[in-house]
């Protein structure tokens, strides 16, 4: 059994998402939420669907020999963020090379960095007039932007469209396409 641990800041829809994909799989379970929000929804998915979630703080997350002995003890083989809003601390990047995967809901450059989430990036597209959104799905590296871009899907955006509509469009992509992918990805080793 490969194991995944899931990384969620908010709302937690993808890590539900994930963690019911995997649900009736022999080979991958999603055995863990970890949060740095005490009060994200996710926690509240977590006690729903029975899997164990933790919450720290910017200390635990930065606390070494604690972090990685609690993901060893749970068996953790991959990682993944759904809308987690800190960076990884290089010794986590580190420990999980090429086993951390993000998602982000834009194409990619575009609408990417510092301060560009959520509702922030359907905003800003619907602000530019984009004829196109959708979602990437890329690999985590200790260079930050230098992750690989292991899938992008666009969708259509309508001149009509609010950034709310927009925001239901980009969920739907990710809802289809992120666990699929991660099950492709652990494939690979
Ligand atoms: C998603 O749109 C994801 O792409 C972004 O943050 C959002 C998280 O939504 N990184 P949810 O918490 O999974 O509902």
């Amino acid at each position: 059994m490969k194991n995944i641990a899931i990384l969620a800041s908010g709302s937690g829809s993808n890590a539900e998402n994930i963690f019911n994909y995997f649900k009736l799989s022999n080979d991958i379970e999603v055995s863990l939420f970890l949060t740095n929000n005490p009060s994200a929804f996710v926690i509240k998915r977590a006690e729903k669907l029975g899997v164990e979630c933790l919450v720290f703080d910017r200390e635990q997350m930065k606390d070494k020999d604690a972090l990685l002995s609690l993901l060893k003890e749970r068996g953790i083989d991959y990682i993944v963020l759904a809308g987690f809003l800190w960076l990884l601390p290089d010794f986590f990047v580190e420990a999980y090379a090429n086993r951390i995967i993000n998602i982000h809901p834009s194409l990619l450059p575009s609408y990417g960095g510092k301060g560009m989430y959520g509702d922030k990036v359907h905003k800003a597209v619907v602000e530019a007039g984009e004829k196109y959104s959708g979602i990437t799905i890329h690999t985590i590296d200790a260079d930050y932007d230098k992750g690989q871009i292991v899938k992008q899907v666009k969708v259509e955006v309508l001149p009509t469209d609010s950034y709310e509509d927009v925001a239901t469009k980009v969920h739907a992509l990710e809802y289809e396409y992120f666990p699929r992918v991660i099950e492709s990805e652990l494939s690979k080793f």
